[in-house]
This record gives C-alpha cells, structure tokens and sequence, in this order.
C-alpha cells in the first residue's frame, strides 16, 4: 500500500529563521511559504534530491501546530508522509483493520493539490502519519 516517503513534517517556532537556516547553512532548495488556511499552517517546502521537509508554523487561532509548538517549543518532527496509490482503497482498509482516521475520514486537498488524511498517532507507534495520493 505504502509507497515514496513524501516529506517530513517539522514544526518550527520561526518559519522564516528555519527556511533561512535550510537555504543558507545547510545549502538546499527552499520553496517560497504557502498559506494553507484550512489545515491552520503556512508550510514551507525544502526539496532534497530523494524527499521533501515540510517546515509547518500555525496559522490562524485553531492551528493543531500551536498546542504541538506549546508542548514542544524548539520545534520538533510532526509527522511523516507516504505516497499511497489510491487513498479512498488505503483508508476502507485501515478504518477495517481497526485503525483511526482523523477528522471525518474524507481526504481533504493537501499541500500539492492531492488528496491527503491523517491517521491517529497513538495507532501508529507514536507517529503522526499522513498519506497523500500519489
Ligand atoms: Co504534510
């Protein structure tokens, strides 16, 4: 089911010292920020030659990112994305093997204009996990 990982999710409490950091100290690709108002983030994509980093910061006053940004306030890994091929198949077969989709279930658009939903960490070994159709 399972395919690329796509990117990896960092929540960072300064978005823009983080892309500065990864462009300038570090030498790669930085994409120009994108406001995402329905998932409460503005992301910042870093593209490396095998995957991509998702810098997340909260946006408006629901974010999920800012209770994860209170807990956590150096930032920290926020969660993993696998390619699937067909998300509505990979969702009736997790939901049946017992494990939790969060939200209503439905995919909504994700950062690249694809389908994405997220699965509930506490099934997944503590790991946020989102699948996004390839
Ligand atoms: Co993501």
């Amino acid at each position: 089911m399972l395919g690329r990982l796509n990117h990896v999710a960092i929540a960072v409490p300064d978005l823009e010292a983080a892309a500065a950091q990864y462009r300038d100290t570090l030498g790669a690709r930085v994409d120009a920020p994108q406001a995402e108002p329905e998932h409460g983030v503005t992301v910042v994509f870093i593209e490396l030659p095998n995957t991509k980093i998702e810098l997340l910061h909260p946006l408006g006053p629901d974010s999920p990112i800012a209770g994860f940004l209170a807990k956590n306030p150096s930032g920290g890994i926020h969660h993993l994305c696998y390619e699937v091929a067909d998300i509505a198949a990979a969702r009736d077969k997790l939901l049946a093997s017992g494990a939790r989709v969060l939200g209503s279930g439905e995919p909504k658009i994700g950062a690249h204009g694809k389908p994405v939903l997220f699965l509930h960490p506490k099934d997944f070994n503590g790991c946020l996990i989102e699948l996004e159709q390839a």
